[in-house]
């Protein structure tokens, strides 16, 4: 007997968060999709958290672009969206950020990126699938302008050390912690916006591992 999958269809309100790279192109950039001027944030591999939802809304004259490639998870954040009412300034996009960040991205462009527990995919078969590999770093930071901040959050102590290591091989991109390789606990507060995994974390007592990363400044100094 064929299981048929419950499906619900997104509603147009719903749906009108959503951008699809063929906009992007045609738009010609981020700013002319949004209609405005203003800093750009992206969260490459949202899930279904409310971390940029939620950071869209503390932020309202700040633009925020969300790309998850899992189409089931996607649409649970449009939904999210909707229901916390998100506004204008917040687009997702359903892509493989391995695929869509240099087309749709242009070089100096982003102020601010997140990647937040990525899957470590620990298996060597599955290692050309992470986020944290120097290439994948290599090109966020090409898209960051000048003063731009990556932050990147794991609960993996070895994916910990694999992003140090993938880091180090980054030279655009300067810890913001000084010596430490990471740090245990939010740099700021203040500006802090937790996401559900880390929420279940931080009650079972787990250790996060934060990362902060400036872009360097592209100006060479003869
Ligand atoms: C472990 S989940 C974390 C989700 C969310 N950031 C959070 O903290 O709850 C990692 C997410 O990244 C997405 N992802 C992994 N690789 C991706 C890629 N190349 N492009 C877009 N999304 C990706 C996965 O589908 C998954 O939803």
């Amino acid at each position: 007997m064929t299981r048929l999958r419950k499906y619900k269809l997104l509603s147009e309100s719903e749906r009108d968060r959503e951008v699809r790279a063929q906009q992007v192109v045609e738009a010609g950039g981020w700013l002319q999709v949004f209609d405005g001027i203003g800093d750009l944030w992206l969260e490459v591999g949202t899930g279904k958290d409310t971390h940029l939802l939620e950071r869209a809304k503390l932020y309202p004259d700040q633009f925020h672009v969300g790309i998850e490639h899992c189409r089931k998870k996607f649409e649970s954040t449009l939904r999210k969206a909707e229901m916390l009412g998100c506004g204008e300034n917040l687009r997702l996009l359903h892509a493989d950020a391995f695929e869509a960040i240099d087309p749709l991205f242009a070089d100096s462009s982003i102020d601010g990126a997140f990647i937040l527990f990525p899957d470590p995919w620990p298996k060597t078969r599955h290692a050309r699938r992470r986020l944290l590999q120097p290439t994948f770093l290599a090109l966020l930071a090409q898209k960051l302008q000048p003063g731009a901040t990556l932050e990147i959050r794991t609960d993996d102590p070895g994916y910990a050390r694999q992003a140090l290591a993938a880091l180090a091989g980054v030279a655009s991109l300067e810890s913001m912690t000084g010596q430490l390789e990471w740090l245990d606990h939010p740099m700021d507060i203040d500006q802090h916006v937790e996401t559900l995994f880390e929420k279940r974390f931080h009650s079972k007592c787990m250790p996060i591992h934060h990362f902060y990363l400036r872009k360097t400044s592209d100006v060479a100094i003869t």
